[in-house]
Parts: structure tokens; sequence; C-alpha cells
């Protein structure tokens, strides 16, 4: 199967000023396109050859899984953005969020110290788990909750390719201008 760089849902400006259309333009036309183009070389002459992303995410080791699962990764980051300062998690979310954390306030504190104190490459995860549950889940590199029974419902790339276009090494600037970006209606969905 040959894969192919998803549409983004905006325009490359439309992140603006939290996020530069120039780091936009290196982030998913440049990083993206290139997991994509090399999951396309890996991939011919293997079991995998015909297997969806999410399987190679169960399934793979080694570059096949860190491209695939970093194209399904940023696929799902880009698609939970949006321009919208005002937007808050929805009805069913709203309520997990209170359930597992406590309040906004005490999960935007947790979700943002795990960003910050993530060390390295990697992703940070809101996830629901078997008992409907919400957790904050670290992730290195291109890892990806899937793998652990998990499924993911908004995540943070924290890889500095996302940010220091913008934020040079200041990635808490980066993560306090993410919660002006969350697409709380695509949250929800994924939720459900
Ligand atoms: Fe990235």
């Amino acid at each position: 199967m040959k894969f192919e760089l998803p549409k983004l849902p905006y325009e490359m400006n439309a992140l603006e000023p939290n996020i530069s259309a120039k780091t936009l333009e290196f982030h998913y036309g440049k990083h993206h396109q290139a997991y994509i183009t090399k999951l396309n070389n890996l991939i011919p002459g293997t079991k995998f050859e015909n297997a969806s992303l999410e399987t190679m995410i169960m399934e793979a080791e080694g570059s096949i899984f860190n491209n695939a699962a970093q194209v399904w990764n940023h696929t799902f980051y880009f698609s939970g953005l949006k321009l919208d300062k005002s937007s808050e998690p929805q009805k069913q979310v709203d309520s997990a969020i209170k359930s597992s954390f406590g309040s906004y306030t005490e999960f935007k504190d947790a979700f943002t110290k795990a960003a910050a104190t993530l060390f390295g490459s990697g992703w940070v995860w809101l996830v629901k788990n078997a008992e409907g549950k919400l957790e904050i889940i670290q992730e290195s590199n291109a890892g990806n909750p899937l793998r652990e029974g998990l499924k993911p419902i908004l995540t943070c790339d924290v890889w500095e390719h996302a940010y220091y276009l913008d934020y040079q090494n200041k990635r808490p600037d980066y993560l306090n201008a993410f919660w002006n970006l969350i697409d709380w209606d695509v949250v929800e969905k994924r939720f459900l």
C-alpha cells in the first residue's frame, strides 16, 4: 500500500501566531512527508506491504514501526488542532476529565508537566483506558499507546522539530500555545 500525505484540515497560517506557517511548512511539509516516503520505501517485499498503519504500529519493530507510528502520530496531531482560544472540552470529555483528574485545571497542569518533563523527543498522549477513564501517557520517540491497548484522544508532539523555529529551546512556551490550538470537537468524537 502506498501511503500519501493527508491534506491538512486548515491553511498553513491557520494556527498563527501559536504555530507559524513556517513551522507547518517544515513539520508537515517536510518531516511528516519524510516519514511517509521512508515507510513507502521500507515496506515493499515485507509482510507489511499491504498492512494498515495500525497493524504496523501493533506488530512491527525497528524502522517500519518508527516510520509507521510517526505517520499515524503526525496525522493524529495535526487533525486535532485548530486556532480556537475559547474552545473547551465538550460534554463527555469534560466529565471524563473531571472524574479522572479532578478538574480541567488539574488535568491541564498534569498534561503540561508530562510534556515539559519528557526527556528528549516524544509524544504526550491523553488516552481512554479499558475502564473508560482518562490517563496521560508519555511516549519516547515514535511511541504510540495503541500498543498498550489504550485509545488515544489527544496528543502533543514534543519533538524539537514541532516548535524550534517558533520557540527555539523554549518548550514551555510552545506548550502554553498548544492550549489555544486544541480542537475539542475532534477530541470529543475520538472519545465516544
Ligand atoms: Fe513531529
